[in-house]
């Protein structure tokens, strides 16, 4: 049923979080995980200065997630990744931070069905790579079910490839985009209904998932999870992703094993002019639970961001972790 299995567990886009060197070192304890960049917007890819596009090899299999509305925008920066070498385009339709309102994209999108269905019509006629949605059950007032299934209409008359959703909806006035992903409640069973009545979708689910027991539950009824919060505080719950959802059973690396594969990244980095603290506060939650997690993270916070940090001040950090405490 499901085309392009490493949709089955994904790490989530996450402005500011998700970035090359958080994607690098998840990569690291899972294969086999989808991962996503932060949401770019079609504004920064086709007039920004920087290259918002970079990621390495390894990333792989890499979504990018594009935020915009304009149909032939979003076409221009879809073409541009495939050609990057990106494997499938993401839009995002579920932020509901101020900034993006402003820009007429992001949750706010799902009030105008039409432009989504248009956008998404419009980049799968210009690449041959997967492109998907993600959105939310709602917004504001507008949570009924009939309103969700308009917008999933739309979609799948284009041939959407596949749409993720984030299983509360989102109040677009008075929640910042942290409450907003606390505050409204979380509502499975639309999420498992919506796959009910459209069976040939590739649906994935999101929000609040904490535990790989949790996303198998999820996984009797849908394609795919998808893990936020979770995998960049806990990243090590992604050691196990490939054996207990896909099946895949290696020897995985151990969480120092992990930070000793990193350090050639690291270097390689350093030596392009990225700062250490860049690359390391994606990693400060990797020995969580263990002795030493604290004396860990409090090292890296301390001196990863001095002038001329390097290397040696992971291997400091990470020897205030008894190695063999642990399997
Ligand atoms: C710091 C942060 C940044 C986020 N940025 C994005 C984003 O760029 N695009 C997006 O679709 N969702 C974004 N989200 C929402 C997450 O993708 C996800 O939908 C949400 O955190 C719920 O999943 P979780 O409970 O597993 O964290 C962000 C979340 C966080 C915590």
């Amino acid at each position: 049923m499901n085309h392009y299995p490493s949709a089955r567990f994904s790490v989530a886009p996450m402005l500011d979080w998700t970035d090359r060197h958080c994607r690098y070192f998840h990569r690291l304890m899972s294969r086999h995980a989808q991962l996503y960049t932060e949401m770019v917007t079609t504004g920064a890819i086709l007039y920004g200065k920087g290259d918002y596009l970079g990621f390495s090899e390894p990333e792989q299999p890499l979504v990018l997630q594009l935020g915009g509305s304009d149909p032939q925008a979003l076409a221009a920066c879809a073409v541009l990744a495939e050609q990057r070498g990106y494997n499938e385009i993401n839009l995002n339709v579920g932020c509901p931070s101020d900034r993006v309102q402003n820009g007429m994209f992001g949750a706010c999108l799902m009030a105008e069905p039409q432009r989504v269905a248009d956008s998404i019509a419009a980049m799968k006629a210009a690449v041959s790579i997967p492109v998907t949605v993600k959105t939310r059950i709602g917004i504001d007032e507008q949570d009924s079910y009939e309103f969700l299934c308009t917008l999933v209409d739309g979609l799948v008359e284009v041939g959407v490839d596949a749409l993720i959703v984030h299983a509360r909806k989102a109040w677009l006035k008075g929640l910042s985009p942290k409450e907003n992903r606390e505050i409204p409640p979380l509502d499975y069973e639309r999420v498992y209904q919506l796959k009910r009545d459209y069976p040939q979708l590739i649906m994935a689910v999101n929000g609040g998932i904490k535990t790989l027991d949790e996303a198998k539950q999820h996984l009797t009824q849908l394609d795919g999870v998808m893990v936020g919060r979770e995998a960049y505080q806990n990243p090590y719950i992604l050691a196990e992703v490939d054996a207990e959802l896909f099946g895949d059973h290696y020897q995985v690396p151990s969480r120092h094993e992990v930070i000793r594969r990193l350090l050639p990244y690291i270097e390689q980095q350093l030596s392009q002019g990225t700062y250490l603290g860049n690359v390391t506060r994606h990693t400060l939650g990797i020995f969580q639970g263990l002795p030493g997690a604290r004396a860990w993270r409090r090292h890296l916070s301390e001196n990863a961001h001095k002038a001329g940090a390097g290397p040696e001040v992971v291997e400091a950090a990470m020897a205030k972790v008894p190695e063999f405490c642990y399997v």
